[in-house]
């Protein structure tokens, strides 16, 4: 697959089949996703695979989790700016009317964003979790860390969706998967083959222009 291709043809997807994805294939895909960049070859990335039995367990003790959870870190700035804020909104706004959940449906919008919290329904994750000695250079470096994973898992016909969103279970992450005290985590990423008779799945966001953001000298 052509690189191009890969990128143009990988988006978040949030609807999965009930189809298994073998942990041979993850490994190769991991394996391959280490040859991304890092500053100073850092490789700051610290990977836990959920799969199969281990995905029943993590469900499960998900469930049965009832302690509150300080969040890992703020996801978005308290004071989005503009652009930021808008294409924030209009990300959102265009799911929910693709899924015909109004603004006032409060409870269906809660129940579509709790849908991260079982990944979807994929069949296999992973938790990206970095050192907290780390700062933003080497968080940098697990993005391209991230893509280089969702554009080789597109090649190898899968789809995906990176979730920050489980930064809000920082806590009972970190204790099924027995991260080390000193790494906090990052992101989840959703793991399988979308299911494409949902909705969901035909959103396609927006970018802004490259007036707006690139300027040639
Ligand atoms: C690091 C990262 C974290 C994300 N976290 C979430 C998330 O928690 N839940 C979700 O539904 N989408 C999440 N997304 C998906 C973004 O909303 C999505 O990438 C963006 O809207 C662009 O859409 P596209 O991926 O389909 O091109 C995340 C993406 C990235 C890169």
């Amino acid at each position: 697959m052509e690189v191009s291709k890969a990128v143009s043809e990988r988006k978040s997807i949030r609807s999965f089949l009930d189809k298994k994805v073998s942990n041979e294939l993850i490994k190769e895909l991991l394996h391959k996703s280490a040859r991304s960049p890092s500053g100073g070859n850092l490789q700051p990335w610290k990977i836990y695979v959920i799969n199969n039995e281990s995905m029943k367990k993590f469900l499960h003790f998900q469930e049965k989790w009832t302690k509150p959870e300080t969040p890992a870190y703020d996801i978005y700035p308290p004071k989005l700016k503009e652009p930021y804020r808008t294409s924030r909104f209009e990300l959102g706004e265009k799911m929910y009317e693709l899924l015909e959940i109004p603004r006032e449906d409060k409870d269906g919008r809660i129940a579509q964003v709790m849908k991260n919290f079982r990944f979807f329904d994929a069949p296999c994750a992973f938790f990206c979790f970095v050192d907290r000695q780390m700062g933003p250079p080497q968080w940098s470096d697990l993005g391209m860390f991230l893509q280089t994973f969702m554009l080789l898992a597109k090649e190898a016909g899968l789809d995906t969706c990176a979730q920050e969103a489980w930064s809000m279970k920082h806590d009972s992450v970190s204790e099924f998967v027995q991260a080390d005290q000193e790494d906090i985590l990052f992101c989840g990423m959703c793991i399988g083959y979308q299911d494409e008779t949902q909705k969901v799945n035909s959103l396609n966001s927006d970018r802004r222009p490259l007036q707006d953001w690139a300027k040639f000298l």
